[in-house]
This record gives C-alpha cells, structure tokens and sequence, in this order.
C-alpha cells in the first residue's frame, strides 16, 4: 500500500542546477518509494524514507551522502508512516528541487531563475533540527514564517522534542534555546552585532564558517554561509537541549564537535540570579553587581545562586544616584526596557535618573557607540565575556552612598600605590648604594689577594702524569684512536682501576694553544650537568696538554642521526629524548650555572652519549663566560663550525647566548631531518638545510 502525503508537481534534486541528471530529478510520471532515493547532482545530499535506530516508524528525509546516519530534515516528523510503504509522487505542472540540501516546490522558471521568491514551497523554510549554511533562523515579517529548530524527542524519534533554538525579538534580536513546555530559557546569545553574538564564541576567529545577521524591514535573521569548502559545518539542537557545532572535514566520514552551547556555567540562562554576574575566571564563578547583597547569603554560601541579589541601600531616586561603568559583560536580558537608537550617552544617563526604576543604560548600538538602552528593575543574565570577546559596557545605576564608597575606597587605592611607589624607589636607592659598595670592597680585596697569592692556580682537578696515561691508551696505539679532529685526537683507554676513559691529545701544533687549553679546564672543572660531559683530570707534562673525560661507549650524535639505519634503531622517543637533554644542558649553560657560558660550537659532532644515550654537550675549547649585563659581544677572530653560526657570528663577529641557540635550531632541523645543513641538497634549488626549511615555511 502507497501512502501519499505530497502533492508536489516536477519534482528535482539537485546541487548545482543540473538537468542532465535524473537521479536528482522526479518528473509527475516518477515517484519515489521505500528503498529508492533522489540523490543531489553534487553527490552531497539523499532524499529518501529511513526509519530511525530501533523505530518501526517511517519517515521521508534529507541526509548527507557520506554520512548517512547524519539527518539533516524530516518532513513527517510529528505523522510517522506504520509501515515502509510510503512514496513520494507529484501531480501537476511544476518543478521540485533541491540546492544545498534545501528541496524545493515551484514553477520551472522560478527554479531556472533561482528565484525563492516565487518558489512555492522550500524545506529550508521549515528546519527540523538542523540548521545547514544558508538556511535562516529568524522572522519574515512579509511571510509571516518564523524559522527555529526543534530538537528531536530522542535520538530515534524525529519527533518534536523539548528544545526549541529560536531568534526573539525583544529589545535587539538574540538567540534563545528554550525548554518548551516549561518555557524555561536554557542560553540566550546576547544581542548581535551584525556578525556575532555577544555570548556565543568569536566565530570570527575560526574561519570555517561566516556567520550573518540581517536585520531590515521585511526580515531579520541569523544564517551563515561556508567559508572553506573543504570543511562542512552544520549546527543541530540535540534531545537534551544541547546546540553542537559539527564540523566534517574534507568529505572524512566523521563529524567532530566544534563547540557545544551552553558549555560552561556562565552559559547557563541566569546562572547567578537577578542581579548576580558570572565571571569566567573566578572562584567561585558568581558575585552579586556592586551595590548589591545575596538575597541569602546561606544559600549562596552553598553556591545556590537562584535566588539571585538585591540592593545593600535602595536607589535614592530625587538626587545623588550615580553610575559605574562593567567592562566587557553580556547585556542582561531585555525585560523591562526602553530604547531609543538616535540619543546620545550622556541623554540616555538623564533619561535614566528621571525614573527611580531605572537600573542600568547602555549604547543601543555597542558597535555604532550610539542610541540608548535602559533596564529597568532586575538585571538577569549578567555575564563577564571572555577577553577581546566584546566591548560591550553597560553603566550600572548606585545609589549616593554606593558611590561615596566607591570613591573613598579609589582613594585609598590611590594613596597605597603613592606609598608603594615611593617605598620601592627608595628602596633601589638603598639597593644601588649597598651594590657600589660592595663591589669596591671586593676590588679592593681582589687587589690586596692578588698581591698575598700572586699567580697560584685555582683549579682542582686531579693531575695525570703522561705515564699513567700513555700505558692506559698502550701508548697512543692507533686502535685505541677514537676521534681526530681539528685540535688533535681523542684515545680511548683504561685506567688500572678499570675506568674508562676518553683522552683528549692536543697536536703540539694545533690551534688551541695554552689559552684554550686552561679555558676549557677551567670553565669545565666548575660545571656540573647531567647534560654536560665531565672532566676527569688533565695532564700537563712537557709539550703534551691532555684532557681526561668520562669515555662515552656510544660516540657522538652525528654518528646516528645521519645514518638511516642507526637513527631508525635509535627511535624517535630517544631522539626527542636527545634533544631535551641538550636543551636542558644549554640551559645550565646559558643560565642556571653560576657562570654564564656560551658554548660557541654547539653540532651534532659535539653532543656525546653515554651508555644509555643522554647527550652530553662536550669541546669548550671555544666556550666564553659572559657577564649577567653582557648582551651581545664581538669577536675579531670568527672561530666555530660554518653551518651552525649564526650569520651575525659569521659576518660581523657577533656573538650572544642567541649565538647558540642558532646553533640549536640548525642541530635540531639535523636531528628531525636525519640531513646535515650543510651537505644538503635539492634537485629544486641550491639552498642549505635551513634554506628549504624556510622556503617549506614561506610556502
Ligand atoms: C497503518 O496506518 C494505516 C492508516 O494510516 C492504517 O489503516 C493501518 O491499519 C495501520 N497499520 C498498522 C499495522 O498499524
Ligand atoms: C522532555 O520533557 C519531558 C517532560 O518534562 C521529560 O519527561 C523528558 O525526559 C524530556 N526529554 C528530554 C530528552 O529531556
Ligand atoms: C581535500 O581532499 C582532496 C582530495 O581528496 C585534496 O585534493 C584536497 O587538497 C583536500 N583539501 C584539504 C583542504 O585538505
Ligand atoms: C536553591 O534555592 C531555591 C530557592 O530557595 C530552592 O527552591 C532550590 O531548591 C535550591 N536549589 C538547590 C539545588 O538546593
Ligand atoms: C529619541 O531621541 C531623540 C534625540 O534625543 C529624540 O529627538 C527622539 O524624539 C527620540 N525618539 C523617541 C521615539 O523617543
Ligand atoms: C519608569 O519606567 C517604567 C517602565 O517603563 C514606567 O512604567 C514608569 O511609568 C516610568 N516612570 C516615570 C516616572 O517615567
Ligand atoms: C586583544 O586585542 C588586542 C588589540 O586588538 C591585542 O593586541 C591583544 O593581543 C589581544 N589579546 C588576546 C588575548 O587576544
């Protein structure tokens, strides 16, 4: 048996107006039934009969073609057909079609034309409960048709359920989600302002969809068009009364919430009660407006804010009555008001203190900053917005004696920052005294120590002799040579004791004379990082200058990341590890240790491992101590490692704690990218390492 409940003519589903397809297209000879569907000519959308979830009812619907649980519309939600026997067929001359997931009911050149004027019929003039881009949520003054969502009872019951998501009038247009049996107001948007509303998110800030609000003399609605093609939104009431945003991205098959109103409590119609503001970012997350008391502190003691506040001292009404300005909230629901969009701030203030049940005035138009708006008796749904969300103020009316304290206490406030003003810079002062003093009492020390201790060494370090170290490594053999480079060899050996040990061998005509030399034993000797290598000892002995480490069994870092099969052992769980650890071990260098280091010559062939691969930053033959008040500082002798300086270090010879931090970066692009800067190349182009990371960026 065939149920028709449509009288519809030509019937045509489509996306882009196409008549070549008849999949999207009913013609009066056609009809459409269980198991069969119209499909848009852009593959987007289905119209055809479902039956919900465990359901035995049957009902005509829209839904997207990837997703095809997702109900977008359902004509007979409130008359279910019994059984899956219904069809959907059309009787006379006329067309039927759908855009955009709207279907739609007219003559053949009112569709031609695309023009909804004339259109007979469109779903998108009856939503369900979803709203999809460029349906309207809103008033046609014209048609008389009000648009709004109704939830659905429950999740398999398309039926009018609880919610209602509708646009209200009053005062300025806002948005309300409301109970509709209790008439209970779950949200309420806040006023638009042509883009936005004030209490919803700052759609602005995601540029998936555009958000709109037209407001003339023949409509004034709320709709949205799709900003990226790529990303799908639509927004749907759920049974529960819940208002998601849905976002699918570039046709995947899962839809992910965006955001969901109300979210937090402040959300909540009325949270604090009459007269109570809800402040995002404080414990706990109601006050009642200044000049106001809780009606009872024992039950907003226990957070049970319904009862809302009232005045400490009533309104003086003949004379005194002033005003304080509440940054950045939400207007209070227009209840009791009055507006006039031509007058100005200051006679809209007057306009407020000639009738004693004024509370509050405001802009009419917060974007504008012009008309005005007054509330009179309670002010409900008070809400702080969140930062750079609005600028909407609102003055609030106190009386005489209110106001008096108000004063008395910025006064206060003003004299306690006199006072801490002064107390700090008189404190400074002192400060700045003790300091020279210190310092000339230390120069002076330092004088008369030098002259006791005239040029006694100070490191502590234990000294081997060359024989001790010579049978340790058997003598310098070449298989015990671990590592050469620019300042001479490192040996692997064995102390007696069993230690093992890394022996650093300066050729006797390298670069890193007895300066470096003591440098680095000097600036080593006193660090002390878990992230640094550490200095055994140093041996001294006729021409030969030694440095005696802690051996490291697994090399240095350029040993790995540049060998594919090594890196892929090693994981990228260590490698992260790896590059936390030198970054920690900068850090002490840079900062945390008493002297303030810069390495100079931070590279992969500089980090060591130990056994369980903690980097350790080695070779400060280059290292400098700054001082705390040293920013930036300049070399005559560039030394380091071209592909890890800085071009200020390699050009000008400008050095800083940044030089290093160079350095990192460049040894972490090594590190993801397995490639060494400088041996980079590209069939593309003729950029370093660093280069293509740029270009990849600018791109
Ligand atoms: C289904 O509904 C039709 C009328 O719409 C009614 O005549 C029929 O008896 C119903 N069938 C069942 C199984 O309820
Ligand atoms: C809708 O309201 C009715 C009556 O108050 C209630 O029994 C039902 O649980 C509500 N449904 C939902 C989904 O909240
Ligand atoms: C969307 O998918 C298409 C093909 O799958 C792809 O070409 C396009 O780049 C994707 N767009 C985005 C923004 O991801
Ligand atoms: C909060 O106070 C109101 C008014 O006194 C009362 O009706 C309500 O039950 C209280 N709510 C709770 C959760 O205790
Ligand atoms: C609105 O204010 C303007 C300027 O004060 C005044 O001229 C006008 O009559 C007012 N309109 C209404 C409707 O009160
Ligand atoms: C004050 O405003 C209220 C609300 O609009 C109104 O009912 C009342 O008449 C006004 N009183 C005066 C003195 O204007
Ligand atoms: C707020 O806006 C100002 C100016 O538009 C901007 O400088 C500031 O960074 C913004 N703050 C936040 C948290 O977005």
């Amino acid at each position: 048996m065939y149920t028709i409940f449509y009288a519809l003519f030509f019937l045509q589903f489509l996306l882009n107006i196409s008549y070549s397809s008849s999949l999207d297209t009913i013609t009066p000879t056609q009809s459409i039934a269980d198991g069969q569907t119209l499909v848009s000519s852009g593959q987007s959308f289905v119209l055809g009969f479902f039956s919900p979830g465990s359901s035995n009812n049957w009902y005509l619907g829209i839904w997207y073609k990837t997703t095809p649980d997702v109900l977008v519309w359902v004509t007979n939600r409130n008359n279910p057909l019994n059984d899956s026997y219904g069809a959907l067929i059309i009787i006379n001359n006329g067309n039927l079609l759908l855009e955009t997931g709207n279907l739609i009911v007219g003559d053949r050149d009112s569709i031609i034309n695309s023009n909804s004027e004339v259109y007979a019929w469109q779903s998108f003039d009856h939503p369900t409960d979803t709203f999809l881009a460029g349906m309207k949520i809103g008033w046609n003054f014209k048609t008389g048709i009000e648009q709004h969502l109704t939830s659905w009872k429950c999740e398999d019951d398309p039926s009018a359920g609880n919610f209602t998501f509708r646009m209200v009038l009053k005062g300025r247009p806002q948005l309300f989600i409301s109970n509709k049996l209790t008439a209970a107001i779950k949200f309420r948007s806040g006023p638009g302002n042509g883009v936005r509303f004030s209490g919803s998110p700052n759609i602005l800030a995601f540029p998936v969809f555009k958000p709109y609000l037209v407001s003339n003399e023949d409509e004034v609605y709320y709709s949205f068009r799709p900003n990226q093609n790529a990303v799908i939104t639509r927004l749907k009431v759920n049974p529960s009364g819940l208002t998601d945003r849905l976002i699918l991205y570039n046709k995947s098959t899962a839809w992910s919430t965006m955001y969901t109103q109300p979210y937090e409590p402040c959300d909540y119609y009325g949270y604090c009660g009459a007269n109570g503001i809800c402040r995002i970012n404080r414990d706990p997350l109601c006050e009642c407006l200044q000049g106001f008391n809780p009606w009872s502190e024992e039950e907003w003691n226990v957070l049970n804010y319904s009862s809302g506040c009232v005045r400490k001292t009533p309104l003086d009404c003949r004379s005194g009555d002033g005003f304080v300005k509440l940054d950045g909230v939400k207007f209070p629901d227009f209840l009791e008001f009055w507006s006039n969009k031509s007058m100005r701030l200051e006679e809209c203030e007057e306009v407020c203190l000639r009738n004693c049940s004024c509370a509050a005035y405001a802009n009419f138009d917060i974007e504008k900053g012009s008309g005005c708006m007054i509330w009179f008796g309670d002010l409900i749904d008070v809400r702080e917005l969140r930062v750079n969300d609005s600028v909407e103020d609102i003055y609030l009316r106190l009386p005489a004696s209110e106001i008096k304290s108000i004063l008395v206490a910025k006064r206060k406030r003003r004299l306690r920052t006199i006072l801490t003003v002064s107390i700090v810079t008189s404190t400074i002062c002192i400060l700045i005294l003790v300091m020279l003093w210190w310092k000339f009492w230390k120069a002076k020390r330092k004088v008369v120590k030098g002259l006791q201790e005239s040029d006694k060494e100070d490191v502590e370090l234990p000294l081997f002799d060359l024989a001790t170290i010579a049978s340790a490594t058997n003598n310098f053999s070449p298989q015990c040579m671990i590592g050469a480079g620019g300042f001479g060899s490192v040996y692997k050996g064995t102390l007696i004791t069993g230690q093992e040990i890394a022996v650093k061998r300066l050729s006797k005509n390298s670069g890193q004379g007895f300066t470096e030399f003591r440098n680095e034993v000097e600036l080593i000797a006193k660090l002390q990082h878990r992230n640094l290598v550490s200095l055994s000892g140093c041996c001294i002995q006729a021409q030969e200058r030694m440095l005696i480490y802690e051996y490291m069994p697994n090399r240095s870092l350029d040993h790995f990341i540049f060998d594919n099969n090594r890196s892929r052992l090693m994981g990228w769980k260590k490698q992260f590890d790896i590059i936390m650890g030198i970054a920690r071990g900068l850090l002490y260098l840079h900062i945390d240790s008493k002297l303030h280091i810069i390495h100079r010559d931070l590279k992969a062939s500089n980090i060591l491992l130990d056994i369980n691969f903690n980097p350790k930053i080695s070779d400060f033959g280059l290292a400098r101590i700054f001082r705390d008040d040293e920013k930036e500082t300049r070399t005559r002798i560039v030394v380091g490692t071209y592909g890890y300086m800085s071009p200020e270090y390699a050009i000008d010879g400008k050095f800083s704690v940044k030089s290093d931090v160079f350095s990192f970066g460049v040894l972490l692009l090594e590190i993801v990218s397995g490639k060494r800067n400088r041996r980079f190349n590209h069939p593309g182009h003729h950029h370093n390492l660093l280069g293509h990371v740029r270009q990849k960026k600018t791109e």
